[in-house]
């Protein structure tokens, strides 16, 4: 039974067990009867509660005799607060805490000690001087498949493995691309906008005034910078549509081009020249920030408002930084390119009422929600939990799925109440959780599934590592890399 005296301040049990989830924060709660509620759903108790108000308390009193949170290691999902999804995979081996911060500097203490895991969307960035304030850390797992907001170099000699969750929306984010080409195709937005603001189409005349512009998709050509998962999805799409679908992407072997039936051009100029629609999904990385840019939009399909010609669309849905918006606001003005969609923008959160774009005519937005469907957040959500529970059960880096940074983790590099090998001692919570009744199988969580204790039937030993994986990434010839 637990017992609280009136003030919060001190926190006596003589339950043992630590609360699973708890709240770490360094801003001053004002927990109303709403959020109360709010955590309640989302699994914490009242032990928890009283907790939260006592750390949560900026300059507040400290907990004397609070839970023992070494009992089980500290993961915690930095910058968000629903961990629903998360909870029932993490809870018999983590206790999990949500920082719902902006930034390292909002991260409490607590967690900069002794977190040994961190869950993260893309809200916060973690540079090395951000890694280096975690005393304990050894896994970071991006809730999301881009890497470009951790220094996972750095990460790596830190001793911190970084992975991320490819794959989980695919479909979705190809999909949107899609949604994306065919309403600047087609001029869906606008024209629906019409309609909705009162205005009356009568007859052809007025409809070929409202749908000018409006272009026949077969026959064009759509141009993919990038085909990894969704540039692959995105052109067999495309196919279907009657677009001819060329491809560039100097990080693929020969014969890509072959098996999808795409032609395949080696260099971005060729591309951009040849292209109606410009649809970019590439990763982000060191070589290729700004990758259209006033100089290359020079080599896309020419437009001009004055004689009437027509430019090129482009797309971006994969990340905002592939595209100098100052260069793309001066492009759509001009008619150089036709019209754009973004999902994703150099600044996130997107303000549509400021920056270099905020009087684009042309230019659909959408809030970086191409990957969103309810099912592939959950499973993105699982998938992510997967991996830390597998990082805390079994081998670093070996047990992980989607490690990003093997070629620079060093083994052993961190130091912390953890030292080297399994995160926790993996056999102490194995050996808790058998004896809870979960059979222990840390690769085999499955994943968009409700975790069923019975269906988890060990199949695989986990072997320490002692030399760390030195895979060679996939390095492209510096001539074709912009
Ligand atoms: N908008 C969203 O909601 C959303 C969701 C998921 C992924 N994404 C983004 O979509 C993009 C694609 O994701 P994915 O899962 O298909 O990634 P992926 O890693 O499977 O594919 C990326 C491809 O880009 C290629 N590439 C890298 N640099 C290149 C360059 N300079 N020129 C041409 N090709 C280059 C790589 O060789 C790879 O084949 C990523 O940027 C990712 O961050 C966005």
């Amino acid at each position: 039974m637990a017992q609280y005296n009136s003030s919060m301040v001190g926190f006596t049990t003589d339950d043992p067990s630590p609360p699973n989830i708890i709240f770490i924060t360094k801003v001053k709660l004002k927990l109303r009867p709403r959020k109360i509620l709010l955590l309640l759903e989302l699994g914490i108790d009242f032990l928890s509660i009283e907790y939260i108000v006592a750390v949560g308390a900026r300059g507040g009193p400290t907990l004397q005799n609070g839970p023992n949170m070494h009992a089980r290691p500290l993961v915690a999902l930095l910058d968000g607060r629903d961990c629903s999804v998360e909870m029932p995979i993490l809870k018999d081996v983590a206790t999990v805490a949500f920082c719902d911060a902006q930034s390292t500097q909002e991260i409490h203490e607590k967690v900069l000690n002794e977190a040994v895991g961190a869950l993260m969307w893309h809200t916060i960035t973690l540079t090395k001087e951000d890694l280096e304030k975690f005393k304990a850390l050894r896994i970071i797992v991006r809730i999301g498949s881009g890497v470009d907001n951790i220094d996972i170099k750095a990460a790596g000699e830190l001793g911190i493995a970084v992975c991320n969750v490819p794959g989980y929306g695919v479909e979705e984010v190809a999909d949107a691309t899609l949604c994306l080409i065919l309403n600047l195709y087609r001029r869906t937005f606008w024209l629906a906008n019409q309609v909705r603001e009162g205005k009356k189409f009568q007859g052809p005349e007025q409809i070929r005034e409202a749908a000018a512009g409006c272009a026949r998709i077969r026959g064009d050509t759509l141009g993919i910078v990038g085909l990894g998962r969704v540039g692959t999805a995105t052109a067999l799409r495309a196919k279907v549509f009657g677009f001819n679908v060329i491809f560039y992407d100097p990080y693929l072997p020969d014969g890509v081009e072959k098996s999808l039936g795409l032609t395949r051009v080696y260099t971005l100029q060729d591309l951009l020249f040849q292209s109606d629609c410009v649809s970019l999904h590439c990763s982000l990385n060191e070589h290729n920030h700004h990758l259209i840019n006033e100089y290359t939009i020079k080599q896309m399909r020419p437009g001009n408002n004055s004689c009437g010609a027509a430019g090129a669309f482009l797309v971006n849905t994969a990340r905002g930084g592939l595209v100098d918006e100052a260069a793309l606001a001066t492009a759509l003005k001009d008619g150089r390119i036709r019209a754009a969609a973004l999902d994703v923008h150099e600044n996130e959160p997107y303000n549509a009422l400021a920056g270099p774009l905020k009087d684009a005519q042309n230019l659909i937005c959408t809030p970086h929600s191409a990957w969103y469907s309810d099912p592939s957040c959950t499973e993105l959500r699982e998938m992510a939990a997967s991996e830390i529970r597998r990082a805390i059960v079994g081998r670093l880096p070996d047990s992980l799925r989607n490690c990003v940074n093997k070629e620079f983790y060093v083994t052993g590099g961190s130091v912390g109440p953890y030292g080297d090998g399994p995160i926790n001692g993996a056999s102490a919570v194995a050996a808790a959780a058998a004896a809870a009744g979960y059979a222990f199988n840390p690769m085999g969580i499955p994943h968009s599934t409700t975790l069923d204790p019975a269906a988890l039937a060990p199949h695989s030993t986990l072997q320490e590592s002692s030399t760390p994986n030195h895979a060679a990434a996939p390095k492209p010839e510096s001539s074709e890399v912009h």
